[in-house]
């Protein structure tokens, strides 16, 4: 079986993380959301991979070269614009051919993994399968209706009025008939290629689409605050390693992994707490929940349940909570004039209290 990762589109609510970075690339747990998304399918058995990219192609061929590292071959395959799902499918039929194969959406995290379900798959080989989850407001995603078998009779794309509490996760499962299908469907309201309207045009032929439901942790990593509650879950996972240096005035208090070159001076570091290689942390207090990238500082400042991506400084700010800090920004704090300042991009946001 084939993996195909869409990696492209345009992650318009990650703005503006994404308006330098492809969002399959932000790290969770220390860890981009793609690469996760690879490991699942590797422990699947997945050894051949296509990812589709788009704008951000040298990035993301940058951080996972031919795949080696990852134990598994990946090819690349450009998108012009984002033209939906099941045009990435269109895009990988030759690499595809007509083999069986995964699409793992790349900005999709199930830490649980896909090994049950791509076993059941192999062994029922049904036209398609899909993965579903139950949520409290399936309106933006895939909906599914099932029949008390499992099979799915009604699948639509972001429904205003959802007739069932079924969302499709990211991860479909593919026999060779998906490419009819997606040659066959046309563009929705929103311009886009839809899976689902690929998948519902198996289910109108006759054919047999079967869903399972995960019970277990799922996340669309499509907001900041997805990104927060989804590294918060991968941490509570965290296997401990000092590798770095700690001095004797520091504390370690749960899990925490700190990479080869980091040292932390004079500070308190309460886990799950991830920090990346070639990090200072003086003078501070961090976590709990709280991934810090490598080459970043933080310098008498406490920080809580956030993500500081590669190169990032932090000074005398005792409370960052909640947060997301791109790669190289910066946080300083000022005594004088009194006041905030601020120098905000585009599309970004800042909440302040007080
Ligand atoms: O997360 C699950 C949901 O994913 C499903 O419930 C929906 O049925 C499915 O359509 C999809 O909805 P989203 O609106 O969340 O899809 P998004 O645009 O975020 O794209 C998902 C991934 O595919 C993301 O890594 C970007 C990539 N992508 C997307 C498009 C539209 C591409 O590579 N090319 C594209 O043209």
């Amino acid at each position: 079986m084939k993996g195909l990762v869409p990696a492209g589109g345009l992650g318009s609510r990650l703005r503006p993380l994404s308006h330098t970075m492809p969002k399959q690339l932000v790290p969770v747990a220390g860890t981009p959301v793609v690469v996760h998304a690879l490991h699942r399918l590797r422990e699947a058995g997945v050894t051949e991979t296509a990812l589709v990219v788009g704008e951000f192609a040298p990035q993301l061929q940058e951080a996972l070269g031919d795949g080696s590292a990852l134990g598994m071959r990946l090819t690349y395959l450009r998108q012009g614009r984002p033209r939906g799902i099941a045009d990435c499918v269109m895009l990988a039929r030759d690499f595809l051919a007509d083999d069986d194969f995964v699409l793992y959406l790349g900005d999709n995290v199930l830490p649980g993994g896909i090994a049950d379900y791509a076993a059941e798959f192999r062994a029922t080989r049904p036209a398609a399968q899909v993965v579903v989850h139950k949520v409290p407001d399936p309106r933006a995603y895939g909906v599914a209706e099932l029949d008390p078998d499992g099979k799915v009779t009604r699948i639509v794309e972001k429904p205003p009025e959802p007739r069932s509490d079924l969302a499709v996760i990211g991860v479909y499962f593919c026999t060779a008939a998906l490419h009819e299908a997606v040659a066959a469907i046309r563009p929705s309201a929103r311009g886009e290629l839809e899976i689902t309207d690929a998948l519902q045009w198996l289910v109108s032929r006759g054919d047999e689409v079967r869903a399972r439901v995960h019970a277990g942790y799922w996340k669309d990593t499509g907001t900041v605050d997805d990104l927060l509650d989804c590294n918060r879950e991968l941490l509570n996972q965290l296997t401990p390693a000092v590798c770095g240096e700690v001095d004797g005035a520091s504390e370690l208090i749960g899990p925490v992994r700190i990479a080869e070159g980091a040292r932390i001076v004079r500070s308190r570091i309460h886990g799950p707490v991830t920090i990346g290689a070639g990090t200072s942390v003086l003078d501070s207090r961090i976590g709990p929940h709280t991934a810090i990238g490598r080459q970043c500082s933080v310098v008498a400042s406490g920080i809580g349940s956030s993500i500081l991506l590669d190169g990032s400084h932090i000074t005398g700010v005792p409370d960052l909570h909640g947060s997301v800090i791109g790669r190289h920004a910066r946080v300083d704090r000022r005594r004088e004039p009194r006041g905030r300042r601020l120098v905000l991009g585009d599309h970004t946001t800042a909440e302040v209290t007080g």
